[in-house]
């Protein structure tokens, strides 16, 4: 059996996540072969995962025939440009979300989340994805989008169930929120494209967009969203240090709280929240209502291990979840966490994709369309109205 060789980009949080499912892949051959970062840590990285190589330059990859695969892992602002060029060089890719982005123009005052308009930011968000999405279509390569909830089993099983009833969705509520990225691009829109409604939201925005599909797929019908409102604050602006103590979040200028609302064009309701000044670890949640009954997708947290524990001492390197500032009192455990929030499926299906050649669970029309609701309803929440799509 063919070896799937892979060059990853990027050696931080998310990578280290890719690296623990590449482990877990079944049934087909998987070796990372290349990992090029700035960090200094790199080697250490290479060194605990196995890889025997490291690079800078991720151009250096674009050439190499050793590698079949290129997974970027680096800030949202770098995505697009690594995107097309590594399509053009004929390499497949998986891209991290968010797919892209608004992150500013020569001529721009800064910083651009103050002073560029959002209707403006939409425009050029749509302009310079139609060219992204272009050439990956021109490519014939395989554009693998790395949005883990649409494997995570709760999902999957939500969509199931949409599948076997072929019931209607009235409106769904999702959410992910915790107490503040630990990234250093996560403060500026010119790093990340937005706050933590693009940052966190797309997480359960995407999810979903793609439920509404399965459920329109069910069904063979064509559903879309209509309209698109929203809210943003900067929660944490006033704070004391005190009472700043345990929240991560120190937007430059992003939101740190956003809430989005779509109609969709059979007029039902999705409303998408993101937060990132939520204690308690991680929240990651889908509510699903459909005119057959209730789902609810815990992915975290959920309640498949709680504790209550007294002595955070004895503890040592006892993993609860993401997000937690102890691990005494009540805890909801994350049991197997790169399965339950999705990362081993989907690097599972990315694997089967390149070896088969068909195309994943969550593509380019998800990414594309994620980031299109996400910039209406920047655009929307600025001008206080409600935008049509
Ligand atoms: N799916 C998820 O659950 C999830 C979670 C966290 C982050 N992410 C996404 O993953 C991406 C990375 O986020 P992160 O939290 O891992 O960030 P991070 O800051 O921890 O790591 C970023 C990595 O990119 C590397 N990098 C930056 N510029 C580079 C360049 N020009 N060439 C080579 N390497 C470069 C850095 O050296 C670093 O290793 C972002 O798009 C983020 O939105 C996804």
């Amino acid at each position: 059996m063919k070896t799937v060789r892979i060059g990853l980009i990027g050696s931080g949080f998310i990578a280290v996540l890719h690296m623990h499912a590449y482990r877990r892949v079944y049934g087909i051959n998987v070796e990372v072969r290349s990992v090029v970062s700035l960090d200094a840590s790199v080697g250490d990285f290479a060194r605990r995962f196995g890889i025997p190589d490291t690079r800078s330059d991720w151009r250096t990859l674009l050439n190499d025939p050793e590698i079949d695969v290129i997974d970027i892992c680096t800030p949202p602002a770098l995505h697009a440009e690594m995107v097309v060029a590594c399509m053009r060089a004929g390499k497949h890719v998986i891209c991290e979300k968010p797919f892209t982005g608004y992150f500013g123009h020569p001529g721009d005052a800064t910083p651009i989340g103050h002073h560029v308009p959002k209707a403006v930011m939409y425009q050029r968000v749509m302009a310079e994805m139609e060219e992204t999405c272009k050439a990956i279509r021109a490519s014939g390569r395989l554009f693998l989008y790395a949005e883990d909830w649409v494997y995570a089993p709760a999902v999957v099983k939500t969509a199931e169930i949409l599948r076997a009833t072929q019931d209607k969705i009235l409106f769904m509520k999702a959410e992910e929120s915790h107490s503040g990225s630990h990234a250093t691009h996560a403060a500026n829109w010119s790093l990340s494209g937005g706050g933590a409604l693009i940052r966190q939201g797309c997480h359960p925005l995407s999810a979903v967009l793609h439920l509404k599909g399965v459920e329109a797929a069910a069904r063979g019908e064509r559903i879309t969203v209509a309209e698109v409102t929203c809210d943003v604050g900067h929660l944490t602006a006033g704070l004391t240090a005190q009472q700043h103590a345990y929240i991560q979040a120190h937007p430059v200028d992003v939101e740190d709280w956003g809430m989005l609302s779509l109609t969709f064009s059979d007029a039902t309701k999705a409303t998408v929240f993101a937060g990132d000044m939520v204690m308690g670890g991680v929240r990651n949640l889908v509510e699903t209502y459909t005119t057959g009954g209730v789902v609810f997708a815990n992915i975290a947290p959920n309640n498949h291990v709680v504790t209550y524990l007294t002595d955070d001492s004895k503890l040592g390197d006892v993993y609860i979840t993401e997000k937690v500032d102890r691990k005494t009192g009540w805890q909801f455990v994350c049991v197997e966490e790169e399965a339950t929030r999705g990362y081993t499926g989907e690097i599972q299906d990315f694997m089967e994709c390149v070896t088969l050649g068909r195309q994943p669970l969550a593509g380019v029309d998800l990414a594309y369309e994620a980031i299109r609701v996400h910039y209406a309803g920047y655009w929307a929440a600025e001008e206080g109205r409600r935008i049509s799509l």
